[in-house]
């Protein structure tokens, strides 16, 4: 048998919800389930390997082909960019990108150009850029909702999930951006090469959402 299939897997929220996927399949996910602090664990009967790794790195694992698949969610996927095949929408990770601002706040009012906050600066720019609308973008690694608080930018653009951060924080919606969910991409090489065995993987996990 060839080796295993390798599948990156977002360590985290999209974990649970994958492994449950896999189960439901029909496949024993013991080893993911008891990893402790192991970072590679096997799914035998399926003769897949799951790597748990940070979402930006799954894109760079299924990229560079040492892992064959990821389940990644599309945030990062839209960031990051990059050549590999977006397969499956698994539905499950479900959450948006959306531009919030202080209560109130007339982003679109005034003459200034705009400062916006975000962990994602490529989705923003291209959000922007699409408006003709010039902004400056500050790049921030997590709690973004606190830079307009803090009067460091006019507005975000971050991850809405349940809206709660936001409202706790003083914020709201003003323009959805676009949403995400998480998804099975597929390094191009391990496409043709283990073609037969994705193509059945992919088409269990269809059959199965
Ligand atoms: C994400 C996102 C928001 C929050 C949204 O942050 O950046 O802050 O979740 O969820 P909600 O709409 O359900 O409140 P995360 O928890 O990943 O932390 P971080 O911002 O520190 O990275």
């Amino acid at each position: 048998m060839d080796r295993p299939i390798r599948m990156a897997l977002t360590k985290g929220r999209l974990e649970k919800d994958t492994v449950g996927l896999l189960e439901k399949l029909g496949f024993d996910c013991t080893a993911v389930r008891e990893k402790g602090r192991k970072l590679i664990l096997p799914v035998p009967d399926a003769n897949l390997e799951v790597v748990l790794a940070k979402a930006n790195d799954v894109i760079t694992y299924v990229e560079h082909g040492v892992c064959d698949m990821g389940v990644v969610g599309k945030d990062t996927i839209m960031e990051m960019d990059g050549r590999f095949y977006e397969l499956v929408d698994l539905g499950f990770g479900r959450c948006k990108f959306a531009l919030a601002t202080k209560k109130g706040y007339d982003f679109y009012g005034g003459y200034g150009i705009k400062t916006i906050a975000t962990k994602y600066p490529n989705v923003s720019r291209h959000f922007f850029e699409k408006k003709g609308m010039d902004t400056e973008i500050i790049k921030i690694e997590g709690s973004v909702e606190l830079a307009p608080l803090l009067e460091l930018a006019d507005g975000i653009v971050d991850i809405v999930e349940t809206g709660t951060t936001l409202k706790e924080n003083g914020l709201e919606v003003i323009e959805d951006v676009a949403p995400i969910s998480a998804r099975l991409i597929v390094n191009m090489v391990s496409m043709k090469l283990r073609h037969a065995e994705i193509e059945h993987f992919v088409e269990l996990i269809e059959k199965n959402l």
